[in-house]
């Protein structure tokens, strides 16, 4: 027979183990939690089983989940008690993610903390910066500063990481010399430069009340039919002092996943974002899909080229590593 015998390294469990190329691990996986200001809350969120919005004054029981399932880091969203058309909250030094991030440390100093620079879960109109009247698109450069303020104000609260998230032109530049001019030049920015307009953050707009009031995000997030635009985005990053690079989505993106690893030496971290989560809960609630199906999509994040995944299956995930699967 003169063909190639491909089989031979498929033939037992031990054989599979050891020519497998792609592994999983609980120190790939980022887990978003949103958090409540106001007192008292623990609500699921409708369109995404399993995810809970906290708040301040109970978060340590997520936390404490989060650190028995073997999570080593995570990422704050909040929901603030007032929102105005400046987005106050998002750069408040009390504001609620920066509270989050203190709680957290003050608890359990080991897990690593990211905080998401962006002002649209606290502006009143749900963009994420601040409107030009006349326009009324969102105006990029009066909306630097305030990320700037976000940023080094999520700093002094302890952050570990500053993701920003906006898609205002030049935000690397601005918030790296902000948090370097205030003393936080060790601390590292994970850029979400590469961010489509996507209707798969929908459940994530129910979770943190973001949806805008008018328009949508068109005129500052990536048209997904673009595929070069996302290496000049990689490209001005890189060039600012990004120091990771986000793909978001994941799934329907992993090309994008693919061209970043290839064209860059900074971590990639694929955002496995909440629509995505919603489809695959979904089918695998309803036994269409079996559970498995989720170890699946993260090994094809990370077979794309994704060194770290932030996915609302982090707990999911490290409960399958604890039970033996690959
Ligand atoms: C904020 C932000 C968004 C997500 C993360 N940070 C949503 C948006 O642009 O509306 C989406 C995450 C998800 O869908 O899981 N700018």
């Amino acid at each position: 027979m003169n063909f190639d015998r491909h089989r031979r390294l498929r033939r037992t469990e031990f054989m599979r183990d050891m020519v497998r190329e792609t592994k999983v691990a609980k120190e790939d996986l980022i887990y978003p939690i949103f958090v409540v200001e106001a007192d008292d809350v623990k609500q699921e969120v409708p369109s995404m089983k399993g995810v809970f919005q906290i708040s301040l004054n109970r978060l340590h029981e997520e936390l404490e989940e989060v650190k028995a399932a073997g999570i080593k880091s995570v990422i704050f969203f909040g929901i603030p008690d007032e929102k105005d058309p400046e987005g106050h909250g998002a750069y408040h030094d009390h504001g609620v993610v920066q509270e989050a991030c203190r709680i957290s440390k003050g608890l359990y100093p080991e897990i690593l903390v990211i905080l998401d620079t962006c002002l649209c879960e606290y502006t009143d109109h749900g963009h994420c910066g601040l409107i030009d009247p006349d326009t009324k698109d969102v105006d990029n450069d009066s909306t630097l500063p305030l990320l700037v303020r976000t940023a080094v104000s999520q700093a002094k609260a302890g952050a570990d990481i500053i993701a920003p998230s906006n898609m205002m032109d030049g935000f690397v530049t601005e918030i790296r010399k902000g948090l370097d001019d205030n003393g936080y030049s060790h601390i590292p920015i994970m850029s979400y430069g590469i961010k489509y307009a996507s209707k798969f953050y929908g459940p994530f707009r129910d979770a943190a009340d973001s949806t805008p009031s008018f328009g949508d995000r068109r005129t500052y997030q990536m048209d997904p039919a673009n595929r070069l635009e996302a290496q000049r985005e990689l490209e001005s990053d890189l060039e600012e002092g990004c120091d990771m690079m986000i793909v978001k989505p994941a799934l329907s993106y992993l090309d994008i996943i693919r061209d970043v690893r290839n064209n860059t030496n900074v971590p990639v971290v694929a955002y496995n974002v909440s629509g995505e989560y919603a489809m695959t809960r979904t089918a695998v609630d309803m036994g269409l899909l079996e559970e498995s199906v989720i170890m699946e999509q993260m090994v094809s994040m990370k077979r794309a080229g994704a060194d770290m995944i932030i996915t609302y299956f982090a707990k999911d995930i490290c409960r399958m590593l604890d039970e033996g699967m690959k």
